[in-house]
């Protein structure tokens, strides 16, 4: 555990200490993304902005968020240093507290940074969190990230966050919208992941998901699709994933750009960009 973080590892989000500069850098970011988004992004996510009263400048106060956000779904934002142990996040998803870091990034690194900070934790993940159905996702997942740690099955149901929660893309009458975060919080992704003819688009299917590798320094090569956040929930909280993993354990995985005959395809990508 770091030094000055609790047992949970969380620390004091330490708000009085941002600088102007660092305010203006959470601004600039959301301007674009606000500017972006609409007709992109779920309309579940614009709704969690305004209950969450997101657009007031500056980095938020996570005691500020967290009081609306526990009034919407009783859900709170607690700081940690950057990324934690596994059984500890699970721990805080089941316990329905998000964890996010409180450091933000340099102004010359707005489009790309590998360690989630303040923005893509706060302004990606955090809007949906005042849904009801996926907040019961989310703790549903922690749950479920206990029970795998468990079992030796988490880089399986790893792979079910990368893709659904991080970059998970959801059916609607007017097209693919965005829902996962590492998308919303990523201007150059938000276009990419709905318009470039590269990537695979393909439906959720728990199974395939946990058998498909990712990776994490670049634009996806697939995403998947789900229909809505009740039928995400559904197909995970009412599925024993115990067999699952003793299925998956005697498959191979699947490589990022694979298309297997089960597949529902929404688009079957060039893979141009990757193989730039
Ligand atoms: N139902 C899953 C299990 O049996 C738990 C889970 C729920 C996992 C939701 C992920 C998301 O382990
Ligand atoms: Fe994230």
């Amino acid at each position: 555990m770091p030094k000055g973080a609790a047992n949970d590892w969380t620390i004091p989000q330490n708000w009085a200490a941002y600088t102007p500069q660092q305010h203006a850098t959470w601004d600039t970011l959301f301007a674009r993304q606000a500017k972006l988004l609409p007709g992109r992004v779920t309309p579940e996510f614009i709704a969690g902005l305004d209950v969450l009263r997101l657009s007031k400048p500056g980095i938020p106060d996570f005691d500020e968020l967290s009081e609306r956000l526990m009034k919407a779904t009783g859900w709170q934002v607690v700081a940690v240093p950057g990324l934690v142990p596994d059984d500890v996040f699970f721990d805080h998803l089941a316990n329905r507290r998000f964890v996010s870091g409180n450091f933000i990034r340099r102004p010359d690194q707005l489009d790309y940074l590998q360690e989630p900070d303040v923005f893509h934790d706060i302004y990606g993940h955090v809007p949906l969190l005042a849904n009801p159905v996926y907040a019961d996702y989310m703790q549903a997942y922690g749950i479920g990230g206990l029970r795998a740690n468990g079992m030796g099955a988490l880089r399986n149901l790893a792979r079910l966050y990368w893709y659904t929660v991080e970059f998970g893309l959801v059916n609607s009458d007017d097209g693919l919208r965005i829902y996962g975060a590492g998308i919303a919080s990523s201007y150059s992704e938000s276009i990419f992941a709905l318009d470039d003819p590269s990537p695979n688009r393909i439906g959720f299917d728990l199974r395939r998901i946990m058998r498909t590798l990712y990776k994490i320094d670049d634009f996806q090569q697939v995403y998947f699709v789900i229909d809505s956040f009740e039928a995400l929930l559904e197909a995970t909280l009412n599925t024993d994933f115990g067999p699952l993993y003793e299925a998956l354990a005697q498959d191979e995985d699947l490589a990022v750009d694979a298309i297997t005959p089960e597949d529902r395809i929404y688009t079957r990508g060039t893979q141009a960009y990757a193989r730039r």
